[in-house]
């Protein structure tokens, strides 16, 4: 027997093979979670303040709090100011973020007092325009950055230092890397610090681990920052990892007492990944890890979804929340890695849309982890831009006359660094007695793309050597006296005014990086002052003269030539 199949349209057929068509998308299902930001499950806002304690939050006696509650209502929102605070109201809040005659400053002497209810309630109000504008004036650096991701599918060192000195020259503030086999760590961060300080002096650096060996790397400067440390939005699947909001605290307070720069990570759809959004909307749970990181003391969030990306995502009104979220960290004076980070769509259409609300306004890293390495290599799980979208970055850059963070530079300067950082690395590797880089590696680390352009490494002996880097305890100090003594004196120097920084503590300000001359460039000394038309960070003078270049640009004066 056969069955006929109704006949489709030309139309539609072509419309199915879209690229589009191959990503999922769902329904609300507000009971469990499955919904961006307008649910009838959150609470509605409310405080009560009794002998200078919160004793009610969002409708909730403090008999009846858990953990996240009491950790917000003892340390992220201002007793002082709460009641007032919480009696303007949201829509006049909502009006305050988008209005530029009101100052940022005056913005945080609200929202400081603010409750997650409450603060859910300002941001329902806003479109995504209105969350750009609010995230141009509230993100804390005036000047916007980007953070690029350096990792190889064989966790092979060279190739993260090489693509860690291209994506440093390319503009990228902070590198980080992961790995596929764990115990690769300690010789792939070494590659990626050594290969970005080739690239551009003053990049910072970090490893994504298991949380005692990232702490270790840090302390012993074999990385500059850290990241990765996960909070989540209900006690029950914070529980599930084995933490509670005060072990994330010490945590980040191990990172301060040596000087080194670490945020939090968090982001809607983790919960309901992990099975426990209690009921609540994805953005609530959210705003209610950004009030646990600010009351950690903590100095920024890599928010915007990042891993749980393909949740929000499917939803309704999924990538506007994205947004708002990233504007609720910024609202609260935290630093914020906006996302652009986990790839989420097969469109390429869906890929950029999902970018304009950070690229537009500007944040203080518009992508948490965009790929410098083509996404067959991210060991991160592939990012929503790679190594393959540079050229379109920089010319939707030029476009529009933002500042993405990155810029277009020239093949033979991009060689010269790669092949550098690879004869960096191949030096300190025999210095420190470590395993062998050949020329041959060396030249192909030059003119690779991608991890099977390289030799094949003995996996072995890689390590053998990476567990002698921990057994010898070897710091970063090591390192700068190797890369000194084997002449390769401008990176260790670079290195060394990396490791000073922590000494100094600057690198714990508020969305502090490091200028090409070691400047830390922070909220303190580079707050963002927007306020209307004319204000604020513009792309002109000769970073705009840097941004205008693209690899094929044709010559006024010669219009035979091409000029780059
Ligand atoms: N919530 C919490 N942590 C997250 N990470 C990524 N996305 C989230 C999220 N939504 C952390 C995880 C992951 C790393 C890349 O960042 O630790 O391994
Ligand atoms: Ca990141």
């Amino acid at each position: 027997m056969t069955t006929t199949q109704p006949r489709h349209s030309r139309r539609t057929e072509i419309l199915e093979d879209r690229p589009v068509n191959l990503d999922g998308f769902v329904e609300e299902w507000p009971e469990k979670g499955l919904v961006a930001m307008e649910s009838d499950f959150d609470p509605a806002p409310s405080v009560r303040v009794e002998d200078g304690r919160i004793v009610e939050l969002d409708g909730r006696a403090r008999a009846d709090f858990d953990f996240m509650d009491t950790f917000i209502a003892d340390h992220a929102i201002d007793v002082e100011t709460t009641e007032a605070s919480m009696a303007v109201p949201s829509d006049e809040i909502a009006r305050m973020l988008i209005n530029p005659t009101v100052s940022r400053q005056d913005v945080l002497a609200v929202t400081r007092g603010l409750t997650p209810a409450k603060i859910l309630d300002v941001v329902k109000l806003m479109n995504v325009v209105e969350i750009m504008q609010g995230m141009q004036k509230m993100r804390a650096r005036r000047t916007p950055a980007n953070q690029g991701h350096s990792t190889s599918a064989r966790d092979n060192p060279l190739q993260v230092a090489v693509d860690a000195a291209e994506g440093a020259l390319r503009g990228f503030a902070e590198l980080e890397t992961t790995l596929g086999v764990l115990r690769y760590a300690p010789l792939v961060a070494i590659a990626l610090q050594v290969g970005a300080q080739v690239g551009r002096g003053g990049v910072l650096t970090q490893c994504a681990l298991e949380e005692a060996t990232e702490l270790e790397l840090g302390m012993r400067g074999i990385t500059a920052y850290a990241e990765t440390i996960s909070i989540y939005g209900t006690e029950s699947v914070f529980v599930d990892g084995d933490d509670t909001p005060w072990s994330k605290s010490f945590l980040a307070s191990a990172y301060a007492s040596r000087g080194i720069k670490m945020r939090f990570t968090s982001g809607t759809g983790s919960e309901v990944q992990m099975g426990n959004a209690e009921g609540k909307s994805m953005l609530y749970l959210e705003i209610r890890c950004v009030l646990m990181a600010k009351g950690a003391g903590v100095q920024g969030l890599q928010n915007g979804s990042i891993s749980c990306i393909g949740v929000p995502g499917a939803m309704p009104g999924g990538i506007r929340a994205v947004a708002a979220e990233n504007l609720v960290a910024s609202m609260v004076d935290l630093e914020c890695a906006s996302g652009n980070d986990q790839s989420f769509s097969h469109s390429a259409m869906r890929r950029t849309a999902r970018m304009m609300p950070q690229l537009l306004p500007g944040t203080d890293f518009v992508c948490s982890g965009y790929s410098g390495v083509p996404n067959a290599d991210n060991m991160f799980a592939g990012s929503n831009f790679d190594t393959d979208d540079y050229d379109d970055w920089n010319t939707i850059q030029r476009d529009l006359q933002v500042d993405g963070g990155l810029r277009h530079i020239r093949e033979d300067e991009i060689l010269q660094v790669r092949n550098k950082a690879a004869r960096a690395l191949q030096a300190l590797f025999a210095e420190l007695d470590l395993p062998r880089i050949t020329d041959e590696e060396v030249e192909a680390a030059t003119y690779a793309n991608g991890s099977e352009d390289y030799p094949e490494r003995d996996v072995l002996e890689d390590l053998k050597g990476a567990q002698s880097v921990m057994d010898r305890g070897i710091t970063g100090l090591d390192l700068v006296t190797a890369l000194e003594r084997t002449g390769f004196h401008d990176v260790a120097e670079n290195l060394l005014t990396v490791l000073r920084q922590r000494v100094s503590g600057d690198l714990l300000q508020t969305s502090a990086i490091l200028t090409h001359d070691f400047v830390p460039l922070s909220a303190i000394n580079d707050a963002n002052d927007y306020a209307g038309p004319g204000t604020g960070y513009r792309l002109q003078g000769e970073r705009w003269e840097q941004l205008k270049k693209l690899r094929h640009v044709t010559s006024a004066e010669n219009p035979e030539t091409e000029v780059s």
